[in-house]
């Protein structure tokens, strides 16, 4: 019985965490994101520095303006879809994102001044856990790039499982530079 009252509140627990990473980072990007983050009194500053930022960025990327009308989310990309993986990744990754490198940003140039860590935790949550996210939407096998080196790179992806992230960074906001933590693992294939 105790057993089932912990996984009660771990459910519980998760759920609610899902609820607050959701409400911080998966509102809907389209026209959600300015009055959900704005009305939002709990994201004080934040939230607006993001809608300026990392969400205008989205939208005006190929994610963002997609001809079927399939737009990613935060999310999409930022969320693990179960609610285990959402509770782990408040744990380990969005929590410590958010709280030690994002709360607490009250303008955009804060933002740009933290901006490389916080590229760089994320891309490097994509090499741990080998771009999932990527792979909720996108079938490796499937993939058809257009032009020659694509087809090239993507033949040695599969050959070396190299994950998506390694080539594919900078995707949909502002570039960062790689860092030295990311650039090894970019140069190990
Ligand atoms: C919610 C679904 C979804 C997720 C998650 C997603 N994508 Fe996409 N992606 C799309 C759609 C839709 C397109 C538009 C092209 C299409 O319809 O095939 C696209 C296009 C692309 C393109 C071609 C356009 C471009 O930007 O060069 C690349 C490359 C790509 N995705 C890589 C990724 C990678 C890498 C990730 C993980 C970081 C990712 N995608 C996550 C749905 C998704
Ligand atoms: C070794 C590097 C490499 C890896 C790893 C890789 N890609 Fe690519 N991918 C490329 C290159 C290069 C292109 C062509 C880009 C271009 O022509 O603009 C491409 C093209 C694409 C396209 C199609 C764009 C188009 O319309 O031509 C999609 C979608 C895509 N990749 C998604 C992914 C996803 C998702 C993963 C992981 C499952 C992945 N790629 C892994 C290098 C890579
Ligand atoms: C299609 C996938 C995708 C979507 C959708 C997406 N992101 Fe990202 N995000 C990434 C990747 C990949 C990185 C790692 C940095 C890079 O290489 O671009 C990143 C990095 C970030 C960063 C670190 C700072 C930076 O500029 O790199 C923040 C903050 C962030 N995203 C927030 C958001 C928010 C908020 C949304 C929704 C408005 C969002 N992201 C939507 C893929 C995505």
């Amino acid at each position: 019985m105790r057993v089932l009252k912990w996984i009660g509140g771990l459910a519980g627990f998760a759920a609610l965490i899902g609820l607050t990473v959701g409400v911080l980072v998966g509102a809907p990007v389209a026209d959600g994101v300015d009055r959900y983050f704005s009305s939002n009194k709990f994201c004080a500053n934040t939230c607006h520095v993001m809608t300026a930022t990392v969400a205008a960025e989205l939208k005006e990327s190929a994610h963002g303006t997609t001809k079927t009308g399939v737009v990613p989310q935060c999310k999409d990309c930022h969320i693990s879809e179960n609610l285990l993986g959402a509770y782990v990744d408040h744990i380990k990754g969005t929590r410590d994102l958010y709280s030690s490198v994002i709360k607490g940003i009250d303008t955009v140039e804060e933002f740009e001044g933290i901006r490389f860590d916080a590229a760089n935790r994320v891309r490097m949550d994509f090499v741990a856990n080998d771009s999932e996210n990527c792979r909720s939407c996108h079938v490796m096998e499937k993939i058809q790039p257009e032009r020659t080196r694509g087809q090239r790179q993507h033949v040695e992806a599969k050959e070396k499982n190299i994950t998506c992230i390694v080539c594919h960074y900078d995707l949909v906001h502002k570039s960062s530079p790689l860092s030295d933590e990311f650039e090894a693992v970019v140069s190990s294939y």
